[in-house]
């Protein structure tokens, strides 16, 4: 496993939609690995492939239960609305309020190309919510409510 280079604001990758994974190879799953190294390296909660620097749409996250990787992944249902404050780990220093659905529900592949659905609320699911926007070419500062003045207290992840 390698620690990735994690790509910084500015970066047009960033503001780019990524491609759908159509197989997954050894590749794929190498660059699986490496994701969830570099996330864990940068004390991140979240991690998507456009910050590796892979227009590829595959994500990672991990709230303290283990490392979750999805692959293609799709926002199924979606309900409810929680404002909270968010980082990125392409935004250093910076932390905003943003408006996300409360619970979601997702599927996708995994990193052994089996189909996964995952439900999730709060923290989970805003986190799977930050990381299928990069995605989409969308960050925290396109969804911000306003600038937080600290990172947030009950999550000690630096962002995603
Ligand atoms: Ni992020």
């Amino acid at each position: 496993m390698a620690v990735l280079p994690i790509v910084k604001i500015g970066d047009p990758i960033l503001e780019t939609r990524a491609q759908e994974v159509p197989r997954i190879t050894k590749k794929i799953t190498k660059l699986v690995e490496d994701m969830i190294e570099t996330m864990y390296e940068a004390n991140g909660a979240g991690l998507a492939a456009p910050q590796v620097g892979v227009n590829k749409r595959i994500i990672v996250v991990d709230l303290g239960e283990g490392p979750v990787c999805l692959i293609n992944p799709v926002v199924q249902s979606a309900q409810g609305e929680e404002i909270d404050v968010e980082g990125c780990l392409s935004i250093p220093e910076r932390w905003v309020y943003v408006k996300r659905a409360a619970e979601i529900e997702v599927t996708g592949l995994n990193e052994k190309g089996k189909p996964v659905r995952v439900k999730a609320e709060g923290f989970l699911a805003r986190a799977l919510q930050h990381e299928i926007d990069h995605l989409d070419g969308i960050l925290i500062l396109d969804r911000s409510l306003g600038e937080a003045e600290l990172e947030p207290a009950e999550n000690p992840e630096e962002g995603s």
